[in-house]
Formats: C-alpha cells, structure tokens, sequence
C-alpha cells in the first residue's frame, strides 16, 4: 500500500507511477507480433500503441470495429510506421472466437504475445450467446477458449525463433471479492445468487487460475511459453460504465490510489516485454512485481477444476 501510494519502486525497479513507455523503454519489438483483446480502449489501447512504439505488430481484436477502426487511427497519428491491424472479436460468443482465431492463423503470421485483456465489470445479470453467465463468459470463458485456439500457434512460433512466447491475463484485486467457495462450478448461470460484484471477481479469479493452471501444463511439457496475470491498479476507464455513482464517490475518497491509463498499461507492458520477464511463469504481478493473490488464486486443486469444467462447458455449448 504505502509503495502504491508513493510510486516507490518495488524490486523490478518500476511501481505503481510507472508507464507503460517507460518499463518499456529502448526495448526491440520488432522481431514480435502481439494479439491484444479489447485493444480499442482504455488499458488495452495504451498497451496496443506502446507495443507498437517499441515496433512490435499488434493484432487488436475487438467487438467494435468502428471503435478499433479508430483506435488504429489514433495510434497511426502518434506513429506513423505503427504496424496496426484490427480484426473482428467477441469474446462473448464462441463462434466469434473460432473465427478470429481461424482468420488470424489463416494470415501465416507468427504469434509472439498473447494478451488477454477485454473485460466487463459488474454489469447487470445476463446471458452470453452461447448462454453463459456474461462476465464469466467474456471474461474468462472467452479468453480460455481463444487461448486454447492460438496455444499451437503460439509454441510453433516460440520453437521456430527461439525466442519465448508470453501469454498475460488481465485479472484484477477484485478477485478477492469473488462468491463463497471461490467459482460457482454447481450453479455457474444461476441468476438468483448472482450479484454483479462477486460475479465480476469470480470471472478475475478464473484469469488468475487460468493463467497458473496453463504455465504448469507448459512447463511440463517444457514448452518455452510462459503465462502470468497482472492487476494494472485502478484507473478511470469504460469499463467503470455499469458502476455510475457509486464508483465516483469511491474514487473521490480513494483518489490518491488511482492510476491514469499509462500507468495502467505498464504492468501489462512489462509482463509481455521486460527481459526481466524472461522465464518467469505462473506469476500474478501488481505494479510491475510480482504479488502474492488470493488463497483460491493458489489452490491448484481448483485451477485444474476449473479447466476441466470450462473445456467441458465449451464442448457441451458447441455440440
Ligand atoms: N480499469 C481498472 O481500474 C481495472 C482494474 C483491474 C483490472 N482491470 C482489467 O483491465 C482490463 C481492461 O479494462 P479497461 O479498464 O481498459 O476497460 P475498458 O476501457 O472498458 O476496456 C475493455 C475493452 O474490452 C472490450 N470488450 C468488452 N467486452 C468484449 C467482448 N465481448 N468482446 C471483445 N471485446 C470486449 C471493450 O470493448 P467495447 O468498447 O466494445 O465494450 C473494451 O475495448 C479488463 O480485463 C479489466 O477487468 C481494469
């Protein structure tokens, strides 16, 4: 708390008042292409125009395209040389998903980097098109079933270059405050027990045992691909859209722990770059170090739990 506050480095060197250009700064993309999700805005816009400063090619897949049509032009407009695509991507739908991962494979691009990073927060209850519980849906089930789809690609890439594949899951402190038994396995779309809160930090939780569950299987298969989750701190962005009052009256007596959107962007950026990364797996970071989650965020037992479950209901929904 107190290095939050202050911006106090923490071991890496960088904390909580670093940006994303900085951790990132005189490192070489060029030779790395990165997909990012939800790429179109806020955290997943800083970290698209950032990979693109240090020359990476960066993938934006977004629901939005007008949005991502824009965001490309923001980002061309800062750097012309900017390699920017956009390709079409609801992580709210399987068939999206298929899609996207189909038309970017059919491009004979490598894939570098992988970041998981469109999300939505505490919005009312609803039904994702396969029907899944919204914000389980999009924030996790989607990345989890989009990750599967583009692992193959991601090792081929890191075995033919020798250089290491990063996969990187946006989760958030908010999956602390998930419902009792950390994921609802028994009741996972039931709307009566549904609260808009635990439900978003239940769908946080799952990045976080996604992204521990799928670096253990790598590295057993010795695998040069590493996979970590971050918490980018607290900023202003859309994603706040659905919690109206409430967050601006906890944001005016909580304003020195907020960060604006470079800084937000960095501990992504440093997790999918920083040569200090390099080899680290399995981790969750805050502010560019690496943090102790949450004892489910911990609990193997439930991460393996979790994968299973979510391959089955993917299956189940596409049959
Ligand atoms: N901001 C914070 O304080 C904070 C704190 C902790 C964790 N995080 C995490 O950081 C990540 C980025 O959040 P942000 O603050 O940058 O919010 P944001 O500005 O709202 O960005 C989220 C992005 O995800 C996209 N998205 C939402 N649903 C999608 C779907 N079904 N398919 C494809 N894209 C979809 C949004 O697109 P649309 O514009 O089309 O909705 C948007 O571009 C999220 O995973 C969030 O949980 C943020």
């Amino acid at each position: 708390m107190f290095r939050l506050i202050t911006g106090i480095p923490g071991p890496s060197g960088f904390g909580s008042a670093s940006t994303a250009e900085q951790v990132t700064q005189g490192i070489d993309a060029s030779k790395l292409t990165a997909i990012i999700t939800g790429g179109a805005s806020g955290i997943g816009l800083e970290t698209a125009r950032v990979l693109a400063l240090r020359n990476a090619r960066v993938i934006i897949g977004a629901r939005n395209m007008e949005a991502a049509n824009e965001a490309k032009q923001l980002i061309l407009q800062d750097n012309e040389k900017a390699k920017i695509h956009i390709m079409k991507l609801d992580l709210a739908s399987l068939k999206s998903i298929k899609s996207f991962a189909q038309n970017f494979i059919a491009l004979n691009l490598p894939l570098n980097i992988l970041i998981n990073n469109a999300g939505i927060m505490f919005c009312p209850y609803g039904l994702s098109e396969d029907g899944f519980e919204i914000q389980f849906a999009t924030n996790h089930l989607g990345h989890f079933y989009l990750t599967n789809l583009l692992l193959e690609k991601i090792k081929k890439t890191a075995k033919s270059t020798g250089i290491e594949g990063r996969i990187v899951n946006l989760s958030s402190v908010a999956h602390i405050h998930t419902y009792n038994r950390g994921i609802k396995f028994e009741n996972i779309n039931d709307k009566r027990s549904y609260c808009d809160k635990r439900a978003y930090g239940q769908s946080k939780l799952a990045n976080i045992l996604h992204a521990s569950e799928l670096s253990r299987r790598l590295q057993a298969e010795g695998a040069s691909v590493t996979v970590n989750s971050v918490h980018p701190g607290l900023i202003m962005t859309n994603l706040f859209k659905y919690s109206g009052v409430f967050m601006k009256i906890l944001k005016f007596f909580t304003c020195i722990l907020w960060k604006n959107v470079p800084q937000g962007a960095a501990t992504t950026c440093y997790a999918a770059l920083h040569p200090s990364m390099e080899g680290v797996t399995g981790k969750y970071l805050a502010d560019c170090n690496e943090f102790k989650p949450s004892t489910y965020a911990r609990d193997e037992i439930l991460a393996e739990r979790l994968w299973d479950f979510s391959n089955k209901i993917i299956n189940a929904a596409q049959n």
